[in-house]
């Protein structure tokens, strides 16, 4: 038994679909997320800025003391915490891994798709654990960099999003790939389109959800799940204004959070590490 928090971080609010994956998996659970809206994106910022921002996302949610802290942004996964293995005195795990493990257990004919912000695509993250564990995949990654604001402004279930995609996606169907990652926090919003594009024969990997499976199996196997929530189950900070997040976060929930939002100054962290 482990009463401590979860802590789970993203550039923004994206992230609340691996939050609603773990609220649904992990119920007794206590989480505290942070979202970086004062700084996203990270997709199209550089290796060196990622790990930047990473790091003081980590400081930051450190403070509530959790058992565990999940980077829950795609981008951050692929290219900050492969270089920040080992600093830490918990397990701060990315949504990547899991979701690399759950395509090459869904695909049949050993062809992977991967989408996600230019960062992540060109990090290559996704073929090297993939192949760890499968060497003869073969993967086709691209990068989607118009799905992120179409997400955000209302667009995921509009023509215009349809019309993207189908463009985006066109490599990857005529790979023959049956299996596709939906490799960055806001992609599982756009299910609905991606998958009238790809065909009901190709399976969709939501990260969100196959980490929230791993950490569930993980926290059964240390015995480490919750069994008392407090009052204030979810905490949510952001380190910009958060009128925007309790209006979309309420939606991306189908719960309110009114009240739970707090503002963060992230820039004190960064310095604090001297960064
Ligand atoms: N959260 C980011 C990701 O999953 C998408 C938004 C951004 O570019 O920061 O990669």
């Amino acid at each position: 038994m482990d009463n401590r928090r979860i802590g789970l971080f993203d550039s923004g609010l994206g992230g609340l679909t691996v939050m609603k994956e773990l609220m649904e998996l992990l119920p007794d659970e206590s989480i505290v997320y942070f979202g970086d809206t004062g700084r996203i994106p990270y997709g199209s910022k550089s290796v060196e800025t990622v790990i930047k921002y990473t790091k003081s996302d980590i400081k930051f949610l450190q403070t509530f003391e959790p058992k565990t802290i999940i980077a829950a942004c795609g981008t951050a996964s692929a290219i900050a915490l492969p270089q920040l293995e080992g600093q830490y005195n918990i397990p701060v795990i990315g949504v990547l891994g899991a979701a690399a493990r759950a395509a090459v257990k869904a695909t049949r004919n050993g062809r992977v798709g991967v989408i996600g912000t230019a960062g992540t695509v060109r990090s290559d993250a996704y073929r090297r654990v993939m192949e760890q564990t499968e060497p003869e995949i073969q993967t086709v990654s691209v990068a989607c960099p118009l799905f992120v604001p179409l997400v955000e402004n209302g667009f995921a279930e509009k023509e215009a999003a349809y019309l993207i995609a189908k463009e985006y996606l066109e490599p990857i169907k005529t790979s023959g790939a049956d299996t596709l990652i939906l490799g960055c926090t806001h992609y599982p919003l756009l299910k609905k389109v991606i998958s009238e594009i790809m065909g009901d024969q190709v399976t969709l990997i939501n990260p969100g959800f196959a980490a929230a499976k791993e950490i569930k199996e993980e926290l059964i196997a240390k015995d480490m799940l919750a069994t008392q929530t407090p009052e204030d189950q979810y905490r949510f900070y952001v380190s910009d204004d958060p009128g925007e997040f309790t209006h979309l976060g309420s939606i991306f929930l189908e719960k309110s959070i009114n009240g739970m939002i707090g503002r963060v100054d992230i820039e004190q962290y960064t310095e604090a590490l001297a960064l």
